[in-house]
């Protein structure tokens, strides 16, 4: 039996893995064209079901277009804060923030997802919503793509952030942004210089996130 090897490019890993964090404060220089390819190059490696690579993306520099799509944003926000209504309507308000900073990242990159093929559509009667599209795997697997692109953005000294509630501005993103009309809307990632040094939010123990039968001894 082979060993595994913890240490090297374990520890480096982890140590990158650790170290990103979600940046919505940007420096106000360009990304290289060159800085994109290579987040994309990383995103395209993500593994998908029957390596289907469901992924697409759209690159937006124009501060006209970031400024429609922070508008349609906004717009959206403050639609939805009022049909909820009340306290949570007070509490959308620094959520809503969020949504629209994304204007200032010199470049933002959509993330787009093809259709699901028609036989995954129809798989998985009986199970859950989360089981049927973790069965269909697409949405996961663009989810991979998506990280591998943070990760590459936080190993060049960039600073990004995965951005999914400018989606409830999703149709008028969509008509903005352009493309096969086939294509969902999955997330928007701000893509900059960081402005900011944001702490690690705190995440669970591992011990915490174990279910059912407990993992007891050697494999
Ligand atoms: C699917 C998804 C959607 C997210 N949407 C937003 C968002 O709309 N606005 C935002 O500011 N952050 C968003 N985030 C970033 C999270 O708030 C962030 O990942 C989390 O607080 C942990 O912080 P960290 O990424 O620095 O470790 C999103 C993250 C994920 C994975």
């Amino acid at each position: 039996m082979s060993e595994t090897r913890v240490g090297g490019a374990y520890d480096e890993l982890l140590a990158l893995v650790r170290a990103r964090r979600s940046v919505r404060r940007f420096l106000p220089e360009p990304v290289s064209q060159e800085d994109v390819r290579r987040l994309l190059e990383a995103a395209r490696w993500a593994p998908s079901p029957t390596n289907r690579q469901p992924w697409r993306f759209a690159v937006v520099r124009d501060a006209e277009r970031k400024a429609g799509m922070r508008e349609a944003v906004a717009a959206a926000a403050r639609a939805a804060a009022t049909a909820v209504g009340g306290m949570v309507e007070e509490g959308m308000a620094p959520y809503a923030a969020m949504f629209e900073a994304f204007e200032q990242a010199p470049v933002v990159v959509a993330v787009l997802a093809r259709r699901p093929s028609r036989v995954a559509a129809r798989l998985g009667a009986g199970l859950s919503d989360t089981e049927r599209a973790a069965l269909a795997g697409d949405l996961p697997a663009i989810g991979a793509a998506i990280q591998n692109f943070l990760l590459a953005a936080h190993a060049l000294g960039l600073g990004a952030c995965w951005l999914s509630g400018p989606l409830l501005a999703a149709p008028d993103l969509r008509a903005i942004l352009g493309g096969p009309p086939t294509l969902d809307l999955v997330a928007l990632i701000p893509v900059g210089r960081p402005a900011e040094t944001p702490a690690a939010p705190p995440r669970r123990d591992v011990d915490q996130l174990l279910v059912g039968t407990k993992e007891t001894g050697p494999a």
